[in-house]
């Protein structure tokens, strides 16, 4: 092989290397961008097509199915800033991530729901796979709104199936 059919044999080669490397990364950034991809809140309506009983019993049992009428009753004479101090309770996700803004902007989101425990659905209820939703239900859950003070005697196993379905 002569020096200049050497090293054009060489630049192809580079060329075809960075191509493909090229190629690689955008196929694998979207790949990249999936895994990082987190769950939002959907609200419990979303759930029903799948999970019809629990739904229907949530809806007709649970309190926290209609939490954010006890505020609205009680919401007279309290702040803005005081009213906004319920919803961390009272409605689905209040300052998380994709969680309850406003009655007007998400107001599918203005009762505490499923996701309350189950953790957020939309990737779930998207995928359809059980991977992506809570089923483990642990105390720890329950404890972020039925606080100490709240509740003296909260018992794991007697309870933890209460006030869900
Ligand atoms: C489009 C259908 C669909 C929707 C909507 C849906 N799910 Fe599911 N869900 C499934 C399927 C499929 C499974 C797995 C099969 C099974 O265990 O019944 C599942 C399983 C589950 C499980 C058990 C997980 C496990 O590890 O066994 C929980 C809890 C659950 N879903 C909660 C929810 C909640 C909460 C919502 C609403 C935010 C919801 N699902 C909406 C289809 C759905
Ligand atoms: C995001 C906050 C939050 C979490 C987490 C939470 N709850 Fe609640 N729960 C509430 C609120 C708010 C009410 C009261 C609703 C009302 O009356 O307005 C309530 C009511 C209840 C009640 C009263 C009776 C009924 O049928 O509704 C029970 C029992 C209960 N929750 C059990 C649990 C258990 C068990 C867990 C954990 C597996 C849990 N809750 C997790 C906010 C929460
Ligand atoms: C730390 C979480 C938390 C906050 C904050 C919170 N609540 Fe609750 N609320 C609960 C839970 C849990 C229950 C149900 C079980 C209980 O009474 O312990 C409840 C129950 C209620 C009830 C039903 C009482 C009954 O017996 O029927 C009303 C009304 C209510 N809350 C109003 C409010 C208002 C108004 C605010 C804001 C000033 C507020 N809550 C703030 C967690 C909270
Ligand atoms: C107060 C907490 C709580 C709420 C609210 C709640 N769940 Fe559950 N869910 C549980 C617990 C606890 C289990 C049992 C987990 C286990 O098997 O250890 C469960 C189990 C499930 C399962 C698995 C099948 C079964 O019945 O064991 C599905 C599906 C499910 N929930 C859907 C829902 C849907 C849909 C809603 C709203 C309509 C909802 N859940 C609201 C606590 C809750």
């Amino acid at each position: 092989m002569n020096k200049k059919i050497h090293n054009i044999y060489i630049r192809t080669w580079w060329f075809v290397l960075c191509l493909y490397s090229l190629v690689f990364l955008f196929f694998s950034f979207p790949l990249y961008a999936e895994e990082k991809k987190e769950s939002r809140y959907i609200g419990s309506d979303s759930c029903k097509p799948c999970h019809e009983s629990q739904y229907i019993s949530f809806k007709s049992h649970a309190r926290k199915s209609r939490s954010f009428d006890s505020v609205q009753k009680m919401k007279e004479g309290l702040t803005e800033d005081e009213i906004k101090a319920c919803y961390v309770c009272h409605t689905m996700g209040y300052g998380k991530p994709g969680g309850f803004i406003s009655v007007e902007k998400t107001p599918e989101l203005r009762n505490a729901g499923c996701e309350v425990c189950h953790g957020p659905g939309k990737l779930h209820v998207e995928a359809e796979d059980p991977a992506y939703i809570i089923r483990n239900v642990t105390i720890d859950i329950c404890q972020e709104c039925h606080i100490q003070e709240r509740v003296q005697a909260f018992r794991y196993k007697p309870i933890i199936f209460a006030g869900s379905h």
